[in-house]
């Protein structure tokens, strides 16, 4: 028997920073074979330092396709994707569409996929918060509905998906954000510390839909101001745009370090750097673990509940931080469970691509 090689035409959905860095390390796995990868951006962020600056710092070339999409509401804005993605897998006629996380650009890609009966793969399956008021939790469940292949980066992961009757074509494959932190180690330790932090810091995000409202941004900020170091806090445009809105942005600057959102490498340091963590992101809750920080986590659930039972991350409300803080660097944490698999993650993704029939 003569064996034939087939080489895919892989097509992945990208848009909003955080599928940009899962889908990285895949990106560069696929670029060393001779499969076929298109790269499509949706355009969900745009600002330079939102968008670009990631592509840059890993060399990687901007996108084969950007639909410029912009920002909106959810119906407009997945709308918009749903269309002009549409338009792209019928020009190109993948093999298989790849779409990283739990975004708008997420869903969008799978929605258009599915329909037009091109198989889907889910990068980051099975998560759940079991919080259906996050958008991304709706962006989580449809994406894995509708998903021919399934690549869990956790057990827990597996198991949610097995209590929704979903076991076909589920493999548990780790996490590409551990994969990409290692790739870039060396890099970002080379990095020079920016003169504008303090030797001694708390990083911080917020940016999440339910946290940046009228009744817990301001609660938020205060707080962080109150803490007994400073904070450190690269600022999302959302949550810009709320403390403009709710005129206490100068008053924020005043209290807390506020920076411009930046590069992958350049938060990866800062992260590294820091005394502890305050977030409401799913990824930098991940990444605290791994680069052994406490960390609170400024929402009611997380979808990465085994940081919470390893004992290095834990959950607090608006008004509960500082006391959350307080019992995080008060204990011993040893942060030495491996959760998050393996540092060959998007290989082990790539062989199972090779197996689908054409
Ligand atoms: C999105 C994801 C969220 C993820 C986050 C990562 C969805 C539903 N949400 O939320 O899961 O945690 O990205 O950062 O997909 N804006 C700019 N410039 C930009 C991008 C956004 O100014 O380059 C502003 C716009 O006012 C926009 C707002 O930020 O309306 C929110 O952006 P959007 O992409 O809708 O949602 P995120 O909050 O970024
Ligand atoms: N991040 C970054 N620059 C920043 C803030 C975050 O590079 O200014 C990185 C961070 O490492 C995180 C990733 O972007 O893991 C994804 O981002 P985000 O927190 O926006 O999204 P989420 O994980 O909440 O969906």
């Amino acid at each position: 028997m003569k064996w034939r090689v087939i080489y895919l035409k892989i097509l992945s959905v990208v848009g909003a920073r955080p599928n940009f860095v899962k889908m990285f390390p895949l990106t560069e796995t696929i670029r060393k074979t001779k499969h076929d990868h298109i790269l499509v951006h949706t355009g969900q962020h745009y600002d330079i330092n939102m968008s670009d600056v990631f592509f840059k710092e890993m060399g990687v070339e901007p996108a084969d396709y950007n639909l410029g999409v912009g920002s909106g509401l959810h119906g407009y804005q997945t709308g918009e994707m749903l269309k002009e993605i549409e338009q792209v897998i019928i020009e190109n006629e993948p093999d298989v569409v790849i779409v990283p996380g739990d975004t708008n650009s997420t869903i969008s890609g799978a929605l258009a996929a599915s329909k037009l009966h091109v198989k889907v793969a889910h990068l980051e399956a099975g998560l759940r918060s079991f919080n259906k008021m996050m958008p991304e939790e709706i962006n989580r469940i449809l994406t894995d509905h509708c998903s021919d292949l399934l690549f869990c980066p956790t057990q827990v992961a597996v198991r949610n998906l097995k209590n929704e009757g979903i076991t076909n074509n589920v493999h548990k494959t780790g996490d590409t954000m551990y994969e990409i932190a290692f790739m870039i180690e060396d890099k970002v330790n080379a990095l020079p510390r920016r003169e504008d932090i303090p030797d001694e810091y708390i990083l911080s995000t917020i940016h999440r839909a339910e946290n940046t409202i009228d009744e817990k941004l301001p609660k938020i900020m205060d707080e962080l101001g109150q803490l007994h170091l400073p904070v450190v806090l690269p600022l999302h445009p959302r949550t810009k745009n709320m403390l403009k809105a709710l005129n206490i942005l100068e008053k924020a600057e005043e209290k807390v370090i506020i920076i411009e959102p930046v590069g992958f490498f350049e938060f990866s340091k800062l992260l590294k750097e820091s005394q502890a963590i305050i977030t409401d992101s799913g990824g930098v809750q991940k990444e605290a673990y791994w680069h052994k920080k406490p960390c609170v986590t400024v929402r009611e659930q997380t979808e990465w509940l085994e940081t919470i039972e390893a004992g290095g991350n834990i959950l607090a409300n608006p008004g509960e931080i500082k006391e959350k803080l307080a019992i995080m660097l008060s204990k011993e944490i040893s942060f030495n469970e491996d959760l998050y698999g393996y540092k060959d993650t998007s290989s082990r993704i790539l062989k199972i691509l090779e197996t689908l029939e054409k």
